[in-house]
């Protein structure tokens, strides 16, 4: 078992979540050796802003460096199914942000290529690592809210309202062929499975494009940035703004979600309500400290994040006693623990408990099937029986 501190790293792409990565693994004693960035240039300059010790001009530079264990591919989407299989041919273990490839075909090939390789793949479905997430998964699995029946919520945010909004998510050979259902509606499907331990079966959705043409600016725009630029393009946009989603799910429960980036006022606003036959648990990402349970037969409780009262998975991701509030941050720092741990061992564990590629997989067969359900307008269901 090799300690943290023996492990080394590099990220591919610094842009939003690129820089959260490197400081998550810096909190955990982990050496980042470098990152990649879109030119060498722009690496460079990056690594000198987040103190790093180099840019690389290319993967295959990144590659080279022996004392690099781990790759964190944070590029935009097009670039992590070429990315990933490199990074894997070379020998090493890969955090992948979501979503895993641009297609199921795409992903289907790095489950297996990560399978024949023996190394640690994980997908960075992060919002499982909120501790109060953690705890639920645990309470529902434990039997506390009895059997589930339904799961409901959204996720909404406020970033691509205007028309002037701009992001390489809208540009589907970047982003993909969904956008807000790939984008965030991804993260809050692959947590209701995680929670409630039941894969979706199948789906009705509802896709909505509200803006079908907007303003691209000239130069580079960043992720969530609201500067406007002078110069704009008039685009035509292909991809849904909103998705109204149906679920059904493996042991029958029915659920319903509404995803959004065009929701005024919302953020990034995840939120779930699950239901069962003797309790209810609801979490809202905005006030992430805290979760309600619902009962009938005597006063509802708010339980606020405490290791000392949470089960052993929720105690385990948390890092600070209760009423210290831990947010987005801090999941990326439980989430690589868990990571890291079998990267220690050299190799991923049975029953990893953090997401893999197989769930990375998993969540673009849903999104096959949504895509197909707002074409054919009718219930599909997500067909996993082919990609065995
Ligand atoms: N898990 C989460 O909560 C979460 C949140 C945001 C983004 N993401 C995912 O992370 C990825 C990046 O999103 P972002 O918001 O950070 O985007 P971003 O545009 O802010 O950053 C992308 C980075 O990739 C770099 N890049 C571009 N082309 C490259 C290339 N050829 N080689 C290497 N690097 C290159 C860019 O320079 C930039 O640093 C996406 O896949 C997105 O879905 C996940």
């Amino acid at each position: 078992m090799r300690r943290l501190s023996e492990i080394g790293a590099a990220v591919i792409g610094s842009g939003f979540i690129g820089t959260v990565h490197i400081e998550a693994l810096r909190r955990l004693g982990v050496r980042v050796h470098g990152l990649l960035g879109s030119t060498a240039e722009r690496a460079a300059i990056r690594a000198d802003e987040l103190g790093l010790e180099r840019g690389f001009a290319s993967l295959e530079e990144l590659l080279a460096d022996d004392r690099v264990d781990v790759v964190h591919v944070t590029s935009p989407n097009h670039l992590h199914h070429s990315q990933v299989r490199e990074i894997l041919a070379a020998g090493r273990h890969v955090v992948c942000e979501k979503p895993l490839a641009m297609t199921s075909a795409e992903s289907a090939e790095l489950v297996r290529l990560a399978a024949g390789s023996g190394r640690v793949n994980a997908v960075n479905f992060n919002i499982r690592f909120y501790p109060l997430n953690q705890h639920v998964r645990e309470l529902v699995a434990g039997g506390g809210l009895g059997d589930v029946r339904l799961v409901t919520g959204h996720y909404f945010q406020d970033w691509l309202l205007l028309e002037t909004d701009w992001n390489w998510r809208l540009e589907p050979n970047r982003g993909g062929l969904l956008r807000a259902v790939g984008d965030i509606g991804s993260h809050w499907l692959d947590l209701m499975t995680f929670v409630t331990g039941q894969r979706i079966s199948s789906v009705m959705a509802d896709l909505a494009t509200f803006i079908p043409m907007r303003r691209e600016p000239d130069g580079p725009v960043e992720t969530f940035s609201t500067e406007r630029a002078a110069e704009t393009v008039e685009r035509e946009i292909e991809t849904e703004d909103t998705a109204t989603i149906l679920l059904r799910f493996a042991n029958g429960a029915r659920g319903s979600v509404a995803i959004s980036q065009l929701s005024p006022g919302r953020k990034n606003s995840l939120r779930y309500e699950v239901d069962g036959s003797s309790a209810a648990a609801s979490w809202d990402s905005e006030q992430p400290d805290q979760l309600w349970i619902g009962h009938r037969e005597h006063a509802n409780e708010i339980l606020i994040r405490n290791p000392a009262l949470m089960g052993a998975a929720g105690a385990a991701a948390s890092a600070l006693p209760g009423g210290h509030v831990e947010g987005f941050a801090d999941t990326f720092r439980s989430l690589f623990r868990a990571i890291y741990a079998d990267v220690g061992n050299g190799g991923p564990a049975d029953r990893p408990d953090y997401p893999t590629f197989a769930d990375g997989h998993d969540e673009m067969l849903v999104g096959d099937a949504v895509a197909a359900s707002s074409r054919a307008g009718r219930w599909c269901d997500v067909r996993r029986e082919e990609h065995r």
